[in-house]
């Protein structure tokens, strides 16, 4: 299991950006975030070198399509916005995409059907103040549409989901039911047998898919894939009937389809405002929300209990976090459906405020930051014990075993006994600066002795030992601890230092004596977070990429990192959710797609 991210050393020379037909700022990711909030709902689109949003369909993390279609139907012509549909009757055309934007919470489309200008805003908020709510596993899915000719023109708006957003086995049977409450219409698909805490190629095996909007001219449908978009393409308007014949999630491909008749839309263009870096699409997008030609859906995967967690009293279920606040998916749906303004509004500030913070570095930093934001939060769910007390609140990141933390009482757990500090203090403190034959967090490389970001992190752990001690008054043990950290760290120093054949240049080893070997001793950055300051500025001076971006000391090597992350971003070289290891030269990924390590990446902010 790998905690933390580690780059290659980039050396990419300046790549090609993909060559696309629209405007993309700050640039165009690997794949887009479209409704990334928890570890199974994470959709995305797969741009690679420059596909539109209506060029395939968007695909879970791990790249298995999910059927998310749109269709809008502009004075009975019809065009795909979202998606690739097939089997769609002759006459359907296809939306030029025109324009993509991202932010922290936000990917923004816009394509052109004709005379009118489709703008599809996807937002996964995050609420770094409100725990409930960064908890929904929920995501917005908002369509404005506007002529762009001067004229009226009378406009439908179609999508669906497949049920393929609820298993990794597309044989299973599926069920569904679809149902209006309160004036909000959802449809709900879930698998017929469920697996509590079960997974198949990382899609939870339990729980259910929710698609919703409010019920106003607005009608609905269930049925096989064709037979639904069809019907739309033929009358612009839905039968308002449900298909109960459940059967497997690919046999006639059952879809759960909204129509929203606009009837004429104005003929006012909406007039988008000047936007400026640290507030992009939001004003335009705000304006346009509160305005009768925008219709708001929202998707959202729900299991309960979360997660199977062991304890030293036995196992415990463990549910999500927002229960502590509403007692049905229904009233959470009754609650954030109508909050797309309020959401909107507090993202955009999110989004401002990250934006002015990223740009103090470079517009470089900008973009990189912003396409982490959502994956790493996107890996996270909130929990609470099942008696709902909101201070017994946990956070789970996705493991190996997700949604089971059940511990290795067979220990069979890898062996990182510095790494996740399951030694002793005692161990610690009297070996830490010889680390013996270990895997380290990057454990692909393999087990080594004496190494040097081992070495590093159990030593400012120590010292961070010390300041506890102090703080609980423990003078002698605080004293005791800090003198020996303060003594490890110059002899690390040494043991870990050498001089490149090829350049001069003095670098830290991966480990002790290698002369061969290069290692990103990315555990520094806790010596600068923590305060412990126990390595030396030379130390750091010796130091690289983001993490270590981060902790190095001149700007200008800095800015090159970042420069060339950028570029690796940007090369439409992957098609994957933004991976964390890739090849220095090629920039091609190895895997490690969609990590929340990306979070990381954020260290500049916080140093
Ligand atoms: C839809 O199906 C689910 C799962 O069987 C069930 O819990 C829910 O009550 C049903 N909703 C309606 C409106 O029938
Ligand atoms: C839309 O406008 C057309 C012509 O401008 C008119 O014939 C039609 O009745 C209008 N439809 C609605 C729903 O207002
Ligand atoms: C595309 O969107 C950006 C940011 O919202 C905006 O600055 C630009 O004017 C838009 N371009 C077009 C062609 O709509
Ligand atoms: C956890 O929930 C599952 C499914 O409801 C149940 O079968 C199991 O007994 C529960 N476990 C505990 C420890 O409560
Ligand atoms: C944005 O930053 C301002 C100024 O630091 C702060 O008052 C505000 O709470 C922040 N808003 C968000 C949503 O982070
Ligand atoms: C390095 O960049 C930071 C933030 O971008 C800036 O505050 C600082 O002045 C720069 N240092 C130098 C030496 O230019
Ligand atoms: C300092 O701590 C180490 C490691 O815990 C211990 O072995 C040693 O006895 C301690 N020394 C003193 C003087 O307390
Ligand atoms: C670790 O490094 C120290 C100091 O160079 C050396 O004495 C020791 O033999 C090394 N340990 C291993 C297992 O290589
Ligand atoms: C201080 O810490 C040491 C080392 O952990 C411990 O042996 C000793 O009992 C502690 N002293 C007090 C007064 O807590
Ligand atoms: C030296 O480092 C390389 C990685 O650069 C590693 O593969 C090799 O095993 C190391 N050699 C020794 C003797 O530790």
């Amino acid at each position: 299991m790998i905690f933390f991210f580690v780059h290659v050393l980039s050396i990419l020379s300046v790549l090609a950006e993909a060559a696309v037909t629209w405007t993309a700022t700050p640039l165009n990711p690997p794949a887009v975030p479209l409704a990334v909030r928890s570890p199974y709902l994470s959709a995305w689109l797969q741009q690679g070198s420059g596909q539109a949003l209506n060029d395939v369909w968007p695909s879970f993390w791990t790249g298995m399509t999910l059927g998310w279609a749109g269709l809008i139907r502009v004075d009975g012509t019809t065009y795909t916005f979202l998606g690739a549909p097939g089997g769609l009757q002759t006459g359907v055309l296809k939306a030029a995409q025109k324009n993509f934007t991202y932010t922290s919470t936000q990917s923004t489309f816009i394509l052109s059907a004709g005379p009118v200008d489709i703008t599809v805003n996807f937002l996964s908020p995050i609420e770094p103040t409100d725990l409930v709510k960064q908890s929904l596993p929920f995501s917005y899915l908002a369509v404005t549409v506007q002529s762009t000719d001067g004229n009226s023109h009378h406009v439908q708006v179609y999508t669906d989901i497949s049920a393929e957003w609820i298993s990794g086995d597309l044989s299973l049977t599926a069920q569904w039911n679809t149902s209006i409450v309160n004036g909000i219409i959802t449809h709900q698909v879930q698998l017929e047998d469920q697996t509590i805490f079960g997974e198949i190629s990382d899609r939870a095996q339990y729980g259910s898919a929710f698609y919703s909007t409010s019920n106003a001219v607005t009608t609905f449908q269930s049925g096989q894939d064709i037979i639904v978009r069809n019907q739309f393409v033929s009358a612009g308007v839905l039968s308002n009937t449900q298909d109960i014949n459940f059967r497997a999630i690919n046999d006639d491909w059952p879809v759960f389809g909204f129509v929203r008749d606009f009837g004429n839309i104005s003929s006012t263009p909406l007039t988008h405002g000047k936007i400026s870096p640290s507030s992009k699409v939001g004003p335009t997008l705000a304006r346009e929300m509160n305005n009768e030609n925008t219709v708001v859906f929202t998707i959202g995967h729900v299991r309960d209990p979360l997660v199977e967690y062991i304890t030293i009293d036995g196992i415990q279920n463990r549910t999500a976090y927002w229960r502590t606040r509403f007692d049905s998916v229904v009233k959470l749906i009754e609650d954030f459906l109508p909050s797309y303004s309020t959401a909107l509004n507090a993202a955009n500030a999110l989004d401002g405020n990250i934006s002015a913070d990223a740009l103090r570095i470079s517009d470089d930093y900008e973009a990189i930051v912003e396409l982490s934001v959502r994956q790493a939060l996107g890996a996270c769910e909130w929990t609470v014990g099942e008696a709902l007390n909101p201070s017994d609140i946990m956070g789970f990141l996705k493991g190996s075993n997700y949604p089971k933390a059940l511990g290795h009482n067979d220990g069979l757990d890898e062996a990182m006994p510095v790494e996740v500090k399951s030694v002793a203090l005692e161990a610690l403190a009297n070996y830490c600066a010889y680390p013996l034959s270990r895997l380290s967090t990057d454990d692909f490389a393999g087990t080594l002795p004496n190494q040097t970001n081992l070495a590093i992190k159990g030593t400012i752990g120590i010292k961070a030992m010390s300041i506890i001690e102090y703080m609980l008054g423990n003078h002698s043990a605080g004293a005791n601890y800090s003198s020996i950290a303060t003594s490890y760290a110059p002899q690390i120093e040494a043991f870990a230092t050498t001089t490149s054949p090829t350049n001069g240049l003095e670098h830290l080893e991966l480990n002790y004596g290698n002369a061969s070997s290069w290692g990103l001793s990315y555990n520094l950055l806790g010596d600068k977070l923590l305060g412990t300051n126990v390595f030396g500025e030379n130390v750091f001076e010796m130091h690289w990429q983001m993490f270590t971006a981060a902790i190095a000391t001149s700007n200008v090597t800095r800015d090159l990192l970042i420069t060339r992350l950028r570029a690796y971003l940007a090369s439409g070289v992957n098609s994957v959710p933004l991976s964390d290891w890739y090849g220095a030269t090629d920039a091609v990924v190895q895997g490690f797609q969609a990590r929340p390590v990306v979070g990381g990446h954020l260290a500049l902010l916080v140093i």
